[in-house]
């Protein structure tokens, strides 16, 4: 019965968010020592994070809700079957091998803390339960095995509603450009006579870094990875949605991506959206100045962020390292340096 097919699947999709809520308030615990109060969607309640970096729902990188289900009449099945049929087609295995980076990343030269192997822990379980739901819907689309777009028994007349996937699961969900760079970049220190402050790393600036990987690789559009040959639905990372952050006291200015993986010496991408791959093949580089040389350093000796501060502007240089769901693509091994992100932040103004 396809109705049954549609509502297990459903369930399924429930279950996953359901289990994907204690998760992402454990990495806002973890990043923040305070997860911060919120609307998720209806039904999920409780407390979630708010990523103010993310799309709609406050989840990273455009989280299913129950709004991509649409509740009406589904097609018949013969429509439905070309429906079906467009979308294995508009949603191909493709392969991914010659466009991926062929540098390995740089394993860092120490272990990393406990605290930051656990951080990227948590974070790898939460990619894991983003990434699951839309790879298990294109694995059962190109392996047959679900039936999608039907029409359910008992619609209209019926005490129970036809709810069928919606097509944005099944097509191209993030076809939004990048947002452009809020505001300017930091340049300080400009000479080696400059003396800048390093400051340690707080849980607030934490959270922005990994809000703001979470965004970059969107798990959702990962797609369903067979293997590296067969990739169906892969979106390129790319920044989404920058929200205002409401409870931090800074605000993000400025974001570029350092590049390891594909020239012989790091590079910058001067993108003046926020990164998004696409752009950044195109984009024109510069080397890395004295503060990434600097945080650079640093993060290939395990640390995950590195922080200076100058006339109340705040500059960071944040790892993005390989989590296990990386390596599905990524030919690396887990906690490698993978880019990193050359952050500018200036504290809000105060209210
Ligand atoms: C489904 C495949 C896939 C997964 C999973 C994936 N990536 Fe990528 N990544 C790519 C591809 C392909 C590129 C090359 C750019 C492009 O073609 O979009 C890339 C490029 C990058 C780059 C830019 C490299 C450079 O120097 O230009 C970074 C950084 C990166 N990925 C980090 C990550 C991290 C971190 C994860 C895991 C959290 C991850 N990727 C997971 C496919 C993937």
């Amino acid at each position: 019965m396809s109705f049954r097919r549609v509502s297990v699947g459903l369930t399924l999709l429930v279950v996953g968010l359901a289990l994907a809520w204690p998760s992402l308030t454990a990495l806002a615990q973890q990043i923040n020592g305070n997860p911060i109060k919120g609307q998720g969607p209806a039904g999920a309640g409780g407390s979630i994070p708010v990523n103010p970096f993310l799309p709609g729902s406050g989840l990273p990188g455009g989280q299913i809700t129950g709004q991509e289900f649409v509740i009406g009449p589904g097609l018949n099945p013969v429509d439905a079957a070309k429906k079906e049929e467009e979308a294995r087609q508009k949603l191909p295995f493709k392969s991914i091998a010659e466009r991926l980076p062929k540098g390995k990343g740089i394993v860092p030269s120490q272990p990393l803390s406990a605290e930051e192997a656990a951080r990227w822990k948590s974070l790898d379980q939460n990619i894991a339960r983003q990434s699951a739901t839309r790879a298990a819907l294109l694995k059962q689309l190109h392996e047959k095995t679900r039936a999608f777009f039907v029409a359910a028994p008992g619609f209209g007349g019926g005490r129970m509603p036809a709810i069928r996937p919606n097509d944005e699961l099944i097509y191209e969900r993030f076809d939004t450009a990048s947002p452009s760079q809020p505001g300017k970049e930091a340049t300080f220190p400009t000479s080696k006579d400059q003396t800048v402050e390093v400051v340690k790393a707080n849980a607030e600036q934490y959270q922005t870094h990994f809000a703001s990987l979470l965004n970059f690789v969107s798990p959702l559009s990962f797609g369903y990875v067979k293997d590296r040959e067969h990739v169906a639905g892969f979106q390129s990372h790319r920044f989404q949605e920058l929200k205002a952050q409401p409870k931090s006291t800074l605000s993000v200015d400025h974001i570029l991506l350092v590049g390891i993986l594909v020239h012989e010496s790091p590079v910058v991408y001067l993108t003046e959206e926020l990164p998004n791959m696409e752009d950044t093949r195109k984009a024109k580089t510069r080397k890395l100045d004295l503060f990434e040389d600097a945080g650079l350093t640093a993060l290939k000796k395990g640390e995950d962020l590195y922080v200076v501060e100058h006339d109340h502007t705040l500059r960071m240089l944040g790892a993005l390292r390989a989590t296990e769901q990386c390596l599905q693509c990524h030919d690396t091994q887990r906690d490698a340096l993978l880019g990193a992100f050359s952050y500018t932040l200036r504290a809000k103004e105060q209210e």
